[in-house]
């Protein structure tokens, strides 16, 4: 899982965020390579979810910048991220259980057709059509898209809440704790479908408290602490326990030869790292 891409899509430096008294964030810098899967590993609170959501600009940064393709950027809000090519999992999942699964995938962002050529209305056919591609070549689920979302099982309703994310096409995709609370099955589906992200050249950044599945899924791992970066490592150079060290201490690793970039995770790993 050798990171052979080292073009930067996303780069965060130096962001803060703060909601009235709890600095959500600090300092958090991190880079996404084009074509990686970036994990992002820390403790309950130390801010994972906050970035994702500053990323999509549900959140605007009290400090530092983001970078899109070498672009500072102001993200106004999670259309704006998707048009830029962004799509989102986020954590608490949001599907609206008495609505089908196709009318979950395009919640918000339905496809419409002009009556008589002038009045807008659903495209249901269109709209079913699409759905029935995204379970069938993006997810590869067997589900009926007028399933209402209530009946799906756990691992059904993750895949559907990826599916949305896929729906505008995106090269960059977010994903907050696809995994938590799902059967081992449902997980190596969710991992296939990360695989299969990575495979077709998607930048990806996935959050997720099992680090087995981080260290099975990811090329680096960045490691945040309290609302600030501790480190990015190479996924293979580092054991389950330097992790661990690093999300419990909020210190890089001691030892050299398997320190990362420091603070200053934007920088570029050397071929020697
Ligand atoms: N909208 C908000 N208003 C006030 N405080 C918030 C808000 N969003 C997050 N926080 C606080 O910011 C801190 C970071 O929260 P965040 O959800 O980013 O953590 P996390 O790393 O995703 O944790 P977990 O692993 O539990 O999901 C927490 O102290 C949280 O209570
Ligand atoms: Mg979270």
């Amino acid at each position: 899982m050798t990171v052979t891409e080292t073009n930067p899509r996303i780069e965060v430096a130096g962001v803060q965020k703060r909601f009235g008294t709890v600095e959500a964030l600090s300092d958090v810098s991190l880079t996404l390579n084009e074509g990686e899967v970036l994990g992002l590993v820390g403790d309950n609170g130390a801010g994972k979810s906050t970035l994702i959501k500053t990323l999509v600009g549900i959140h605007q940064p009290d400090a530092g910048e983001i970078r899109f393709d070498g672009e500072p950027v102001t993200i106004d809000g999670p259309k704006h991220a998707r048009s830029m090519g962004v799509g989102t999992v986020y954590q608490d999942l949001a599907l609206v259980d008495a609505l089908s699964v196709a009318e979950n995938l395009f919640l918000g962002r339905k496809p419409v057709r002009k009556l008589g050529g002038v009045v807008p209305v659903i495209d249901e056919e269109t709209m079913t059509e699409r759905a029935e591609r995204i379970l069938r070549d993006r997810l590869d689920i067997k589900l009926d898209p007028d399933t209402p979302v209530e009946y799906l099982s756990g691992g059904e309703r993750q895949a559907i809440a990826i599916g949305r994310a896929l729906v505008t096409d995106p090269d960059i995709v977010l994903l907050d704790e696809p995994t938590s609370a799902l059967s081992k099955a449902a997980v190596e589906r969710v991992e296939q479908l990360v695989e299969q992200l990575k495979e077709s050249g998607h930048s990806v950044i996935i959050i997720d408290h099992n680090l087995e599945e981080v260290r099975s899924m990811t090329d680096r791992i960045t490691v945040l602490f309290q609302g600030r970066t501790v480190d990015t490592l190479e996924t293979e150079a580092v054991s389950r326990d330097d992790i661990v060290s690093m999300m419990v201490s909020g210190k890089p690793l001691a030892d050299p030869a398997t320190a990362g970039t420091g603070q200053s995770s934007t920088a570029q790993h050397s071929p020697s790292d």
